[in-house]
C-alpha cells in the first residue's frame, strides 16, 4: 500500500506497506526503489530510509527530479512498488551530542534520529518554499534550525554558515553527521576537521545496481583510490573522503 503526502512543489513523503519491509532499517542505509508505472525504468532507484514504524512500513523523503522519483510521487494506493533493502551501512548510534547537517533530500537518513535526545538538526534550503523536509523533520518532533540562501525564513546564509555560527556561540558537539550536496559536505567536513569534531557523511551518487555489481556508484575517496558506495558506505568518516585541502588550517 502506497501513501503520498505532498511537502511542497515537486516535494513529498511516500508511505509503503508490505510484509517485512521494515525490517533492519538504520538511520543512513537506503533502499533500491521501482518507478511504479514505467516498466521502461529497468534500474531501481536509492532513497534513504526516513522513518520505519514497524517491521512493516517505511517512510522516504522524496524531491521529484525525474522518472523515477516522479513516478513515486504520484503513485496510487493500491500500486504494487518493488523495494530492495536494506543496503549499506548506517551512520553510528549518538554516543553524545549530535548535530546533523542536511541539505535537500540529505534530509532523508535524519528521520530516525530526530527524536533522539542528543540530535539537532541544521537543514539548509533554497528558501521557504523548498523547506518542506525541514516541516516534516519537525512534526516528527525533531528540534531542526532552518537555514535559508534568500533569507527568505530561519538563519540568512548557508547551512554551512549557520553551523559556523553556532559554534562560535555554543559547546561545540560530539559528532556532526551530514547529508546533502557534495559542496556542502566538503565544508562541513573542513569545518569538523579544524575544530576537531568527528563527522560523518553519507553520499549520495548516482548508482546501477546498489548490490556491488556494475560499479556504477564509484566515488572518488581522500587516498585517490576509488569506493564502491553502495557496499562499502554510503556512510564514510568524513577523512576517508574529503582530503585536507592545501592551505587549510
Ligand atoms: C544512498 C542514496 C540515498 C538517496 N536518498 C534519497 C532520498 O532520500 N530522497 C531523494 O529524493 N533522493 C535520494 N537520492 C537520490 C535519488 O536516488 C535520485 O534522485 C533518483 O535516483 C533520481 O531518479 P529519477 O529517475 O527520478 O531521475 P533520473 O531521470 O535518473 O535523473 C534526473 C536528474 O537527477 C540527477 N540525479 C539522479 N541521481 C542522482 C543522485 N544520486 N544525486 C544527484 N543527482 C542525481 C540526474 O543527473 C538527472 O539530472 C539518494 C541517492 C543515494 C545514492
Ligand atoms: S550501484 Fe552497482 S556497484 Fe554500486
Amino acid at each position: 500500500m502506497v501513501r503520498v503526502t505532498s511537502l511542497g512543489k515537486g516535494l513529498g513523503r511516500v508511505d509503503l506497506r508490505g510484509e517485512g519491509i521494515g525490517k533492519n532499517v538504520l538511520p543512513g542505509r537506503f533502499a533500491m526503489v521501482e518507478a511504479p508505472g514505467h516498466p521502461e525504468c529497468i534500474l531501481l532507484r536509492p532513497y534513504s530510509y526516513y522513518v520505519s514504524e514497524s517491521a512493516d512500513h517505511i517512510a522516504l523523503l522524496i524531491r521529484d527530479v525525474g522518472k523515477g522519483s516522479g513516478a513515486l510521487l504520484r503513485a496510487a494506493p493500491d500500486d504494487e512498488v518493488v523495494v530492495l533493502g536494506p543496503l549499506g551501512n548506517a551512520f553510528p548510534t549518538p554516543a553524545g551530542k549530535v548535530w546533523a547537517i542536511a541539505g535537500g533530500v540529505g534530509a532523508g537518513p535524519f528521520g530516525a534520529l530526530a527524536t533522539h535526545p542528543e540530535v539537532e538538526i541544521l537543514f539548509g534550503a533554497r528558501g521557504v518554499y523548498d523547506a518542506g523536509f525541514a516541516e516534516s523533520l519537525r512534526a516528527l518532533g525533531g528540534r531542526v534550525t532552518l537555514a535559508t540562501d534568500d533569507g527568505s525564513g530561519g538563519f540568512h546564509g548557508t547551512v554551512v554558515a549557520l553551523l559556523e555560527e553556532k559554534l562560535a556561540k555554543e559547546k561545540a558537539p560530539d559528532a556532526l553527521y551530514t547529508c546533502g550536496p557534495g559542496v556542502m559536505m566538503a565544508a562541513v567536513a573542513k569545518v569538523a576537521r579544524r575544530r576537531q569534531i568527528p563527522c560523518w557523511v553519507s553520499l549520495e551518487e548516482r548508482m546501477g545496481c546498489g548490490i556491488g555489481i556494475c560499479r556504477g556508484c564509484a566515488h572518488p575517496d581522500a587516498s585517490g583510490g576509488w569506493r564502491c558506495i553502495c557496499v562499502d558506505g554510503p556512510v564514510y568518516r568524513a577523512e576517508e573522503i574529503f582530503a585536507a585541502m592545501g592551505g587549510e588550517s
